[in-house]
């Protein structure tokens, strides 16, 4: 059985490493969960056997309510700056005369805008994981930087005879989970943050790991603090392992490290070239770098360079010029979300940055304006990192001529104007009233997006629309369009109106999932509406289920438990699935059904004629391929589906002569998926 076991925990850390580290999945999503599922059947009936370093105790249902002052063995200091040629010149002759030497070897290598992290391995096993805090005592995050799937829980240093190794590192979210999981938040009315460092930050200290897990944080590792043998000998000085070859040795261990970026260069003029090249393509890369970090090779020329108490000697950073632009503030307006949150948006006299012309920006919750000050009039300093949203960083309090007006909170709804309602431990305002026409607009935008059913063609100014002209104001007038009155609407016509009605019988065929999601369900995002589509047959068993019923599903903690509780037990709220259901709108669970799914493709040949509405012709040609089926360019015996458009022509014609080919319309051939 412990072998079992051992094999089990080998191969899912084997696929974790091929999906967090190298970014290259080696097996399904649906895969993974069967492996997972089977070491947990195995650890369940046998408890003892429970390994520190099994991928099942990456979470724990345990909220970490506060978290442990741990003292940093070696201090985490941070690194001194440079700005340009000249300091690095002048950087290089220091450490040349620290170390008396004619040249140094150096290397370089990103610098990682996100959160620091200290990692202990003991014997292995990953022990301990702080955040910086002041730099000698951190915060213990050991939980949570268990949920982060990059980091190892189990790492092989005995083979060098290692007992115990501090590394650090940085959590970072790439810049497109940012900008995803920013959305996704404000959409459920949670804090959102100015850049991806303050996400990152911030999701190190959540309560709830499992919500952690979600974040998609990888954690880079780019420097060993220290490291001792079993006779407690300095490992790093003994063996003489360069920095460089750590990153190798880090990488080896299936650690994520900057090993395709880090280069030796063995003077200022090389060191420039590298600088140069990051400058430009840094907005390419997918993590948001701020500069280049310059470290001493050699770890006996780095000890000889030594450290001041606040930073190193042997390293040094480099930091490229922050994209920031200055204008002022003129005005402040309130959106009202589809939870209700109200975000303050600033209005700005427009500026150029980075390629852009900004005049909008968010900022954030109440606590945001107060903690930067940010007054009406200010001129302020808005930043974008690479492709990132602009964001506002600070104001010129110099600037200030006495008559900038601080900003009053609104305690009415803009909207609506009922009363605003702040939630004790939340800091957004939020308009209560479930009548408020833009949570109703913002609510029926969110069901008709891509994540949730997926109706193209109505995105908000179309819904804003509908809804002034009194068609649509619960999910369920989505299905009772008055379409000839639309075809007759400026803009629109009979095409146009025709287009949304098939998208909108489209959506009737979502899986499962997509409708959870797209009901705006508080707390409920993608992630979880999917472990909540997983545990049911039909969506109205959940108006049965208890809410400890609902707190045994996966990743469903007790405040989630208590929102999707509170939503099915809601009357109104049943009668509209159970009017969506009677109208076509799929209720059951189409989990496991994928597998049938690709039998349908499997090894089959495809082909399309004439024009498709919902899609191109070449998504619909990739989605075939997904499901392992062929596309074929001619009509003959060999064919098995014809998938007819709009003004199909001679192959329809030819099909039409050859029994086994079997033809679909464009919405039959959507009822595959
Ligand atoms: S080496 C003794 N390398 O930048 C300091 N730091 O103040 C060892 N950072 O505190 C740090 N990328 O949080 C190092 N490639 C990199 C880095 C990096 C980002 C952070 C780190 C450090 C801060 C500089």
């Amino acid at each position: 059985m412990i072998d079992k076991i051992e094999q089990l925990i080998t191969e899912l850390r084997q696929h974790e490493h091929a999906y967090y580290v190298l970014n290259s999945p080696s097996i399904s999503d649906w895969e993974y969960d069967k492996l997972f599922e089977k070491l947990k059947e195995i650890e369940n009936k046998n408890p003892e056997l429970v390994k520190d370093y099994s991928p099942t105790q990456r979470i724990s249902d345990a909220l970490t309510k506060t978290f442990e002052t741990v003292e940093h063995s070696v201090p985490m200091i941070s690194l001194d700056n440079s700005y340009n040629e000249n300091d690095l010149l002048e950087y290089e002759r220091k450490i040349k005369e620290l170390t008396k030497k004619e040249e140094i070897e150096l290397t370089i290598e990103p610098k990682f805008d996100g959160s620091s992290i200290a990692l202990l391995y003991e014997n292995d096993l990953l022990t301990r994981a702080a955040t910086r805090g002041d730099g000698t005592y951190g915060d213990n995050i050991t939980q949570n930087a268990k949920a982060i799937k990059s980091i190892p829980l189990l790492a092989n240093f005995s083979q060098w005879g290692i007992k115990k190794i501090e590394l650090r590192g940085e959590v970072i979210i790439r810049k497109k989970d940012f900008e995803k999981i920013n959305m996704q938040l404000q959409e459920t009315g949670q804090k959102t943050a100015a850049n991806a460092r303050n996400l990152a930050s911030g999701s190190l200290r959540l309560q709830d790991n499992r919500i952690v897990a979600h974040r998609k944080l990888t954690a880079v590792l780019y420097h060993v603090a220290y490291a001792i043998d079993a006779s407690d000998n300095n490992f790093i000085l003994y063996d003489n392992t360069s920095h460089y070859d750590w990153i190798e040795r880090l990488n080896m261990l299936g650690f994520f490290t900057p090993i395709h970026e880090i280069k030796k260069c063995n003077s200022v003029k090389e060191l420039s070239q590298q600088i140069k090249k990051w400058d430009t393509e840094r907005d390419t890369f997918p993590i948001e770098i701020d500069g280049m970090v310059i470290k001493v090779n050699d770890p006996q020329l780095q000890q000889k360079c030594g450290s001041t108490s606040h930073h190193p000697r042997w390293a040094i950073a480099y930091k490229f010029k922050p994209k920031q632009a200055i204008t002022q503030l003129k005005d402040i307006e309130y959106q009202v979300g589809r939870t209700g949150a109200i975000t303050p948006v600033a209005k700005l006299e427009p500026v150029g940055l980075a390629g852009v012309v900004v005049a909008s920006v968010s900022l954030h919750n109440q606590e945001y304006i107060i903690e930067k000050d940010i007054r009406i009039g200010d001129y302020v300093y808005v930043e974008r990192a690479g492709d990132v949203i602009p964001y506002i960083s600070g104001c010129d309090i110099s600037k200030r001529n006495g008559g900038e007006r601080v900003i009053d909170f609104p305690t009415y709804c803009p909207a609506c104007e009922s009363k605003l309602i702040k939630n004790e431990n939340e800091a957004v305002w939020r308009c209560i009233n479930s009548n408020c026409p833009e949570i109703i607009k913002g609510k029926l935008t969110h069901f008709c997006s891509k994540d949730a059913m997926d109706i193209s063609g109505l995105g908000g100014k179309i819904i804003d629309k509908f809804f002034e002209l009194q068609y649509i104001k619960k999910y369920a007038d989505l299905y009772r369009l008055p379409y000839d009155q639309i075809a007759t609407q400026e803009g629109f016509g009979d095409k146009s109106s025709a287009k949304i009605k098939l998208a909108i019988e489209n959506s009737k065929f979502n899986p499962l999932y997509k409708l959870i999601n797209a009901l705006g369900i508080r707390f409920v995002g993608e992630n979880t509406a999917k472990n909540l589509a997983k545990e049911v047959n039909d969506i109205t068993e959940y108006f049965d289920k208890t809410l400890d019923e609902l707190m045994l599903i996966d990743d469903v903690g007790y405040k989630v438990a208590a929102s999707v509780f509170e939503y099915f037990q809601n009357e109104s709220n049943r009668n509209e699935l159970l009017f969506l259901k009677s109208i076509g709108v799929n209720t059951e669970s189409s989990f496991g059904k994928i597998a049938l799914k690709e039998t349908i493709f499997e090894s089959k040949t495809f082909l399309f004629t004439g024009t498709l509405n919902t899609m191109t012709r070449s998504e619909a040609e990739k989605k075939v391929e997904q499901y392992g089926g062929k596309i074929v360019s001619g009509v003959s015996a060999k064919l098995n589906y014809l998938i007819v458009g709009v003004d199909a022509g001679s192959k329809l014609e030819k099909a039409k002569k050859i029994p086994s080919i079997r033809v679909l319309t464009e919405l039959e051939f959507n009822k595959l998926f």
